[in-house]
């Protein structure tokens, strides 16, 4: 068990690199087991949830090692479609691997993945969009069985803009004959990031980043494939909030501002100076943070809800009523309570909270319940009087590099203690 001690009062003052994303990671690496060829990848972070994907393709029969700044993945001997419960009850995204082994063994078995801190996390749209691609689906005993020895192109109309449905319909129909168009498509950066990938091993996908993506199914591809994973829009988000909270500033490499609209507007709203360069961006914090009207979190381009637990952290001591709305996980809340015994004023009822800015929070001990969740307690401790002790730090693990080594390297007095 790990936790972050946080000293608060300390403006932060300085730059940082922001790693590669998390999100357009994991499907990439799935889409690795379509194709025999050599696959390299750059800015590949190094986090929980990589590591789980990476052992999951070493159980499926694929090779990876890192060599320098590259993740090299060779998946030519990739022998069982048959995912390992072991890790796919507790990894949400192993689910991305559905698509892939079906595209290439035509047959997939994979056990329900688990809800998780959340919310239920069901996986109907990723099934539905599967089985008008063709695919057999029965589930018995809690797993899941694809036959996709029949797999045709379909025209896909997604009830709801799911990102990891999206991603998996597409990693399917890539090798199944005939044109397959998905309407109502999720329009994230990581699946223009994930078309980029395919493209480049060979496969025929357009449209994505719109919410109508097309496929031409082709057979197994030959080309090796070197590939640089977007830079992590939330984790660049999340630095940002820290430097609004703490106060001071902050500068930002490896980002594409373009990713990060919504973010920007409502830092600029809260009243933080953004500057954007190609790849960087530079924010100066208020004197005091103002309120920000209301924050809904939506698909992109919309407000994501990943970044929705730092933005309440951020409204706790924003001068002002703000309100949040958390429109696409129905448990991801649990950050508030924790905020409260910080000293946070707010109402919350149901996926909307009403928060009254106070001058300062006060440090505590507080529990980490989901991975943005903790995030946002680590940078309220920032500003927090005294100590805050973050608890279950582990989960920040899974989306951040190191997140206590980023804030000290830009002034935080933060520590990291393991029992
Ligand atoms: C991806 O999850 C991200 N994870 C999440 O990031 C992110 O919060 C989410 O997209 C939304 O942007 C990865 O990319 C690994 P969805 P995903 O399918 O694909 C409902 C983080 O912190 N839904 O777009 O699971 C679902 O319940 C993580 O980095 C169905 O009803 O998200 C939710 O309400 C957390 N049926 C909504 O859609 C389905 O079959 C959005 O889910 C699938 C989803």
């Amino acid at each position: 068990m790990a936790r972050f001690i946080v000293t608060g009062g300390r403006p932060l003052h300085g730059s940082l690199r922001v790693s590669g994303a998390k999100n357009a990671a994991l499907p990439i690496l799935a889409a690795c087991l379509l194709s025999d060829a050599p696959v390299a990848l750059a800015e590949c972070p190094e986090l929980k949830d990589v590591g789980n994907m990476l052992s999951i393709l070493s159980d499926l029969g694929a090779a990876y090692e890192r060599e320098g700044g590259l993740l090299h993945i060779d998946a030519s001997k990739a022998d069982s479609f048959v995912m390992p419960s072991r890790i796919s009850k507790e990894l949400r995204s192993s689910i991305f691997t559905l698509g892939p082994l079906l595209g290439r063994f035509q047959r997939a078995v994979c056990t329900y993945p688990g809800g998780c801190e959340i919310g239920h996390r069901p996986i109907d749209l990723h099934l539905k969009g599967l089985s008008m691609l063709g695919v057999e689906i029965t589930e018995e005993h809690g797993q899941i069985l694809c036959d996709g020895r029949n797999m045709h192109g379909a025209e896909i109309h997604l009830d709801y803009p799911s990102v990891g449905a999206t991603e998996n319909i597409i990693m399917g129909a890539v090798r199944a004959d005939g044109e397959t168009i998905i309407h109502n498509a999720a329009r994230e950066p990581e699946i223009v990031d994930l078309q980029r990938f395919l493209c480049s091993m060979g496969f025929f996908v357009s449209g994505a980043g719109t919410s109508d993506v097309r496929i031409t199914g082709t057979k197994a591809p030959t080309k090796s494939v070197v590939h640089s994973v977007i830079p992590d829009r939330i984790v660049a988000g999340t630095m940002l909030c820290a430097a609004a909270i703490a106060g001071g500033e902050v500068t930002l490499n490896n980002v594409r501002p373009e990713h990060m609209a919504s973010v920007l507007s409502k830092l600029r709203e809260a009243g933080a100076i953004v500057l954007c360069g190609e790849h960087s961006v530079y924010l100066r914090a208020p004197d005091r943070l103002r309120e920000v009207k209301i924050i809904e979190t939506l698909p992109y381009p919309g407000f994501p809800t990943d970044m929705q637990a730092q933005f309440f952290a951020l409204c706790t001591v924003a001068e002002g009523t703000s309100v949040v709305v958390e429109n696409v996980f129905e448990g991801r809340f649990k950050h508030a309570a924790e905020l409260a015994r910080m000293g946070a004023m707010f109402t919350q009822k149901d996926r909307t909270a009403v928060i009254r800015g106070v001058k300062r929070l006060t440090g505590t001990q507080v529990y980490a319940r989901d991975l943005r969740g903790g995030a946002a307690l680590t940078i309220a401790g920032l500003v927090a009087l005294g100590e805050t002790t973050v608890m279950n730090a582990e989960l920040i693990d899974r989306g951040y590099e190191g997140m206590e080594r980023m804030l000290t390297a830009i002034g935080a007095r933060i520590r990291r203690e393991e029992d």
